[in-house]
């Protein structure tokens, strides 16, 4: 994995794009995603939505729009990870090796379940009247999405922080359980763009669909217009002065304008603009910046099939980096190969414990007077080590995987041996990721049963000798 840092967001496929969404979250990620800091994650998120919505023609469309929206403001799915949640099922894998180890109480404590149960027992009902499991497992499903990629940083809203302290209470006892003295998940924080303003809506409050006092992104110009007309303001006749710090109108404008913008709209207000006149002005400001994105989200609505292939290759680029670190965590859990499995009582019984496909070593001298080592197994030599100058140095290495547990990773498509965090022995490339983890899976069953059966001559040496 890179060394950079990780920045992981979902959008939830319910709804049309708002400007809300588009100040708040669209417009800043898209940003962020061009700095070459930071390796970034977008994500459609369309499990999320079946928790709210059971209208399929609705995922389905929100799911297109989303995708259109973001991809016409200028994300760049080469540069990211692009992808709808759904393409990835080491997803909803990931959410059950969480469930397994998420305290029910955790769940019990989610405001959204607790803000449901408790508008049932305010009516009388039985608390859990019309709550789904999927309601209640939402913050494990939302972890899984984060703790995959080991995201450091989750830009969200306020409602959501909650979640990514439960991703990071959930990593920790993971971590704790499994990770055997490592740090199997990077321990997610929420970032709150402090800067990035909220835009208010139409009446004044937040713009949000619960409100429904949103102005749609990507309306055409004209229906733009009547919309900007429709902002919530005062009395105030042209020629009286207007107050831009407690104007709505002025805050929307703020949202698009530059500093020297704003600033000539400040004098405008103190100059008693009338509030036609400003309006007109705002909503030339707003579209002067959406035109050319909306002609490219038209054109891209038009044909799904260019956004479905993007999508499909965001995922494949999302599933490489996946696979290994699941493969990694189905064996942390011990989801395994039975090759090479631990007998209780490896005492009794010739090679108790040991199976057939015990790793094999061998070193070696190469032309130019370095060593090295191979290991094979299943009758192929699959990993060698790296040089050496002389053989002694070769041989403790070789010592430190044969007595130690190495960690037997994928890396692109090829397969690592590290002790101690350090490369020792790797792979040639395989042809694709899924060859390159059912090998590892081999070489860890066969590097314990070489484990194994070395033990288990120990044990039948006479003592003493
Ligand atoms: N629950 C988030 C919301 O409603 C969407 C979401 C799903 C998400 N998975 C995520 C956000 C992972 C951040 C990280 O806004």
């Amino acid at each position: 994995m890179s060394d950079k840092r990780r920045v992981l967001t979902g959008i939830t496929t319910t709804g049309s794009p708002h400007l809300g969404n588009y100040v708040g979250a669209i417009r800043p990620a898209v940003a962020a995603s061009r700095r070459a800091d930071v390796e970034s994650f977008y994500f459609l998120a369309d499990y999320h939505a079946l928790v709210k919505c059971q209208e399929p023609e609705r995922v389905q469309r929100s799911t297109l729009e989303i995708a259109a929206s973001w991809l016409a403001c200028g994300l760049d799915p080469e540069q990211v990870f692009f992808y709808r949640q759904s393409d990835l099922p080491e997803i909803p894998e990931l959410t059950w090796l969480l469930t397994c180890v998420t305290a029910k109480g955790l769940l019990n404590r989610a405001h959204a379940y607790k803000a449901a149960t408790d508008a049932n027992r305010e009516s009388g009902e039985d608390p859990d009247a019309g709550i789904t499991a999927g309601l209640y497992s939402y913050p494990v499903l939302m972890a899984a999405d984060i703790l995959l990629f080991n995201a450091h940083d989750v830009p969200v809203g306020r409602d959501q922080v909650q979640h990514i302290e439960m991703a990071r209470d959930i990593a920790q006892r993971f971590n704790h359980l499994f990770g055997a003295g490592r740090e199997l998940f990077t321990l997610p924080a929420a970032s709150i763009e402090e800067n990035v303003a909220t835009l208010p809506g139409l009446d004044g409050r937040k713009m949000s669909k619960s409100y429904d006092n949103t102005i749609p992104l990507w309306l055409p110009r004209e229906a733009l217009r009547k919309a900007v007309l429709g902002i919530v303001t005062n009395s105030l006749e042209p020629g009286q002065p207007k107050d831009p710090d407690n104007s709505h109108l002025f805050a929307i404008h703020r949202a698009f304008a530059s500093d020297a913008e704003s600033a000539a709209m400040r004098q405008a207000f103190r100059d008693g603009i009338a509030w036609g006149e400003a309006k007109q002005r705002v909503f030339e400001r707003i579209d002067l910046e959406l035109a050319p994105m909306r002609a490219r989200y038209e054109a891209l609505v038009a044909s799904p099939d260019r956004i479905e292939a993007a999508l499909r290759a965001g995922a494949e680029k999302a599933r490489a980096r996946a696979q290994p670190f699941l493969s990694e965590l189905r064996h942390a859990v011990g989801l395994r190969s039975l090759v090479g499995a631990k007998s209780p009582a490896s005492t009794s019984g010739e090679d108790a414990g040991v199976t057939a496909e015990a790793a094999e070593f061998k070193q070696f001298r190469e032309a130019d007077g370095s060593f090295r080592f191979r290991i094979a197994f299943g009758g192929r030599e699959t990993l060698v080590s790296a040089a050496y100058p002389d053989g002694k140095a070769a041989g403790a290495v070789l010592a430190s995987v044969q007595n130690g547990e190495p960690d037997v990773l994928v890396a692109d498509i090829a397969i690592e041996l590290r002790v101690d965090g350090k490369v020792v022995a790797s792979s040639a490339a395989y042809p694709g990721i899924d060859a390159a983890a059912a090998d590892a899976e081999r070489a860890r069953g066969a590097l314990a049963a070489a484990r194994a059966r070395k033990l288990a001559a120990q044990a039948r040496k006479p003592a003493g000798s």
